[in-house]
């Protein structure tokens, strides 16, 4: 029987995949990476061709939404094929919908071509708006390119959403501000944990960890949150901005459980599918497509949602181990 659903033990119905392109970056923020941070060998990632038999599969397995992320996805070279690949599927109706998650480095230059490819939405990284703090997070990063990044995105016709991640003592006493300018540009926002994945070097999570509760609270002082009815499957919950009028998501995996209604899987740039952000239960697609071709791939897609864990246990606690997971973020995309 030709199987059109993918549905793992729990019976939830996995449709959405993100798939991380690219290892690679061309920023170094504090919180991800440590500065000489080593990159994987470029032989070991899927190339473009072999994505794409892994993207047109999950389709026809019923996939309705593909993220792409990184690292930086509009660092990989011709990406805008793979994009241009998808975007044909939504505009055919095989897919609901292709969004990217970025840094927003290269979208003074990618914006048009994203619209054109078919891409409406795309998710922005930002995590300060002064242009000394952005190089201190980002270590590499400019914000004037991409504050103007942003803009011809907006231009374009692509909807934004900003994700900022919170960081004690850095840019929480900022994000009153963000929010605002957020509202001003008509972008959406989202708050994010700091969550323990990867080494990052000298640096210290439990230094830059802070809960989205203090920051709501502080919020609270200055904007009338709303409760939002937009509830989607993923981590985030979601409130209006009655001043606004714009949506503000905050991302707590340390501190709620939004296990239940998971509907996503991710692939890594070697083409590992990781069933859950937090567990290390994967399948090796790429030597599932290399050794027996696109059947073969669909069967080990089949057979690792059968495997999908019910959730995680993610945890910031002084005396244990900060990093949970060994992987980075830029390895399994956000
Ligand atoms: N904790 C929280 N967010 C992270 N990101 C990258 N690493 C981490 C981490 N350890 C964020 C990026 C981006 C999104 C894809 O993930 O800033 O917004
Ligand atoms: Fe690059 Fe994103 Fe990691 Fe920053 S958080 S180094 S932009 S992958």
């Amino acid at each position: 029987m030709q199987q059109n659903e993918l549905k793992d033990p729990f019976g939830r119905i996995v449709d959405y995949v993100r798939i991380s392109v690219t290892d690679r970056c061309d920023f170094r923020c504090v919180y991800c990476m440590s500065e000489q941070m080593t990159f994987l060998p470029k032989k070991e990632l899927l190339t473009l061709e072999e994505i794409m038999v892994v993207c047109d599969s999950f389709i026809e397995l019923g996939t309705k939404k593909i993220r792409l992320t990184g690292g930086e996805p509009l660092v990989r070279r011709d990406i805008i094929y793979l994009i241009k690949h998808l975007g044909a599927h939504v505009k055919s109706g095989n897919l609901e919908e292709i969004t990217i998650t970025t840094n927003g480095s290269q979208l003074y230059k990618f914006s048009d071509h994203l619209f054109e490819a078919g891409v409406r939405r795309i998710n922005v990284s930002i995590d300060t708006l002064e242009a000394e703090k952005f190089m201190q997070i980002t270590r590499w990063g400019k914000l004037d390119v991409v504050l103007k990044g942003l803009f011809a995105a907006k231009k374009a016709g692509l909807k934004i959403k900003l994700n900022t991640v919170a960081l004690r003592g850095i840019n929480d006493n900022e994000l009153a501000s963000i929010l605002k300018w957020a509202g001003e540009h008509d972008f959406d926002m989202t708050i994010i944990e700091v969550m323990p994945m990867g080494d990052i070097g000298s640096e210290n999570r439990l230094d830059q960890y802070i809960s989205v509760s203090e920051i709501q609270q502080n919020l609270l002082k200055q904007f009338n949150l709303i409760e939002s009815r937009h509830q989607t499957p993923g981590p985030a919950r979601y409130f209006e901005v009655a001043e606004t009028g714009q949506r503000l998501g905050f991302i707590t995996p340390l501190t709620h459980n939004f296990c239940e209604s998971c509907n996503r899987v991710r692939m890594t740039c070697t083409g590992q599918l990781y069933l859950c952000l937090g567990q290390d239960e994967n399948a090796n697609l790429a030597l599932a497509l290399r050794s027996g071709g696109k059947d073969a791939l669909k069967a080990a897609i089949i057979e690792a949602i059968s495997r999908k864990p019910l959730g995680h246990d993610f945890m910031i606690e002084r005396g244990a181990s900060n990093q949970a997971v060994s992987r980075h973020m830029s390895v399994t995309g956000g």
